[in-house]
């Protein structure tokens, strides 16, 4: 149950590591990333890792056992101010964010997120934390239900699926990945040959679970207070919704602010808190062919700059 960290080469060089920088990794997983920051680091450099799942603050714990270099902290990333606070930190020199889940979790049937292995319907990321899914599933309505499929899933047959949970929820309580894959399958009067017919309703129902865009949007903001001048933000995403959304929060704190173009600018006004370094950056083939994973990863780098 490893994980391969995604887009490795091209996430350290977006970081521009400094032998004695503070790095934050906000989404440690098992580490590959952090590892690597810290194979580029001197003796006085750190890596903090941040992850809200527990098994990953395990592995965490192991690391920081082993090279005193690395803390993990157990925590969301939206709160990663008061993190560093805690530690005593202020700013940082690099910040990186690999969202969506880790292979791990994928595959450990106890955790809910797969529908391909049967388990409890948890998919919680911090199981210790919020409402699981199958708990979401027995008091939602069907309204609320078919909203999250299309919000979060663009599941074409959201209302469908949604009244088929609530009837079969009827019958017996939804406790299981499979219960819930059967119910969503069996709802669908058309299929994507190519895709499994539970694949957008689980990754909707995920996404909802974690509060995960709005962990994004808050980490976003949280992360550029804390970049040091010159220090970069690198964002890999998995998935379009999650995309749009770093594409669109780092578009909008590199513009600059769009007063009323006729009244001269105050001398006081803000100036962009960030520059874009080049363009989104994809897997090559090289990795795509060893790590499947990769296929709907998109790096977006950025720069803090000298905003007043
Ligand atoms: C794609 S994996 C990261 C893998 C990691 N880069 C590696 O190489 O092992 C994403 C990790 O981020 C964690 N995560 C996702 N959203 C989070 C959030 N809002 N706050 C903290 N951790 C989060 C997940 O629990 C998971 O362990």
């Amino acid at each position: 149950m490893s994980h391969i960290p995604v887009l490795l080469p091209e996430a350290l060089t977006a970081l521009c590591i400094q032998g004695d920088g503070i790095y934050l990794d906000c989404t440690f997983g098992r580490g590959g990333h952090s590892k690597a920051m810290l194979a580029e680091l001197g003796q006085s450099g750190r890596v903090i890792g941040l992850d809200r799942d527990p098994s990953a603050v395990v592995v965490g714990e192991e690391l920081g056992a082993a090279d005193p270099r690395f803390q993990i902290v157990h925590t969301a990333f939206s709160a990663l101010e008061s993190a560093l606070d805690q530690l005593g930190i202020g700013q940082v020199h690099g910040i990186l964010m690999d969202l969506g889940v880790s292979s791990p979790q994928l595959d450990d049937a106890e955790r809910g997120f797969s529908f391909q292995a049967d388990g409890p319907l948890d998919m919680r990321m911090d199981p210790t934390h919020g409402e699981s899914a199958a708990a979401w599933i027995a008091r939602a309505e069907a309204e609320e239900i078919a909203n999250v499929l299309w919000v979060f899933g663009e599941e074409r047959f959201s209302r469908r699926i949604a009244r088929a949970i609530v009837d079969a929820r009827l019958l017996e309580p939804i406790v299981t990945t499979s219960q819930l894959s059967r119910i969503i399958a069996n709802a669908q009067p058309k299929r994507d040959p190519n895709k499994h017919p539970a694949t957008r309703a689980f990754q909707a129902i995920r996404l909802f679970i974690n509060g995960e865009l709005s962990e994004v949007e808050q980490g976003l903001s949280a992360a550029i207070n804390r970049l040091e001048v010159g220090g970069r933000l690198a964002v890999i995403s998995f998935h379009s919704l999650e995309d749009r959304l770093v594409k669109r929060a780092l578009r909008d704190a590199s513009r600059p602010p769009q007063g009323d173009p006729r009244m001269p600018l105050p001398e006081t006004v803000a100036r962009p808190k960030l520059k874009l370094i080049g363009k989104a950056i994809k897997a090559g083939s090289d990795e795509l062919s060893k790590n499947p994973r990769a296929r709907s990863a998109v790096l977006r780098i950025a720069e803090r700059t000298e905003a007043a």
